[in-house]
């Protein structure tokens, strides 16, 4: 599969709906948040001839925190998601990562401990669920 790797931005709106439909079904971001979002913040996509795996990112002068991160259901275990991440990598190569996760989400955990992230710590009850956070942290490389 080749892949092509890009920014993603307003003239992506309806395109990232989509995705968050596809990946976060029943908890996807509506039209407004990617909205908001993308004014002041970045989104990145990557997949052959459309997008498959996204990142909606907010990168600060000294960090970039990863607010979301998915890959379509039929593409996933593919190393689409790892490959975006390696790519963010050299995107902003000077800067620490933050994420944070639910504990639950296994394959988003590996996914992370895969790419560099280790654990920072874990916040319970943080989500509105009730459920806990692994707030997960990766270093540039020197
Ligand atoms: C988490 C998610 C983004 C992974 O995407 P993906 O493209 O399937 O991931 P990759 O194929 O790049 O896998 C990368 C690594 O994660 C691990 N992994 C991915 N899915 C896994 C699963 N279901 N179970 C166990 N490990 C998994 C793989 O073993 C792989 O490690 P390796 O390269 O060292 O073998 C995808 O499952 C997804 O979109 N989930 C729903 C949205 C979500 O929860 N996002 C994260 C929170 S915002």
């Amino acid at each position: 599969m080749s892949l092509s790797f890009q920014r993603l931005g307003e003239g992506n709106l309806k395109e990232i709906q989509t995705l968050e439909a596809l990946c976060f079904p029943g908890e996807e971001w509506t039209m407004k948040m990617i909205q908001t979002h993308l004014e002041f913040h970045v989104a990145f996509g990557i997949g052959d001839s459309e997008t498959q795996c996204y990142a909606l990112v907010c990168e600060t002068p000294w960090e970039v925190e990863i607010f979301r991160i998915a890959t379509i259901p039929n593409f996933r275990k593919l190393g689409l998601a790892k490959q975006l991440l390696e790519k963010l990598f050299k995107e902003f190569p000077k800067k620490d990562f933050f994420l944070e996760v639910k504990e639950s989400n296994e394959p988003a955990i590996k996914l992370y401990l895969s790419a560099g992230f280790v654990e920072l710590e874990r916040r319970k009850k943080y989500y509105p669920d009730g459920s806990t956070a692994v707030l997960m942290k990766r270093n540039p490389i020197e």
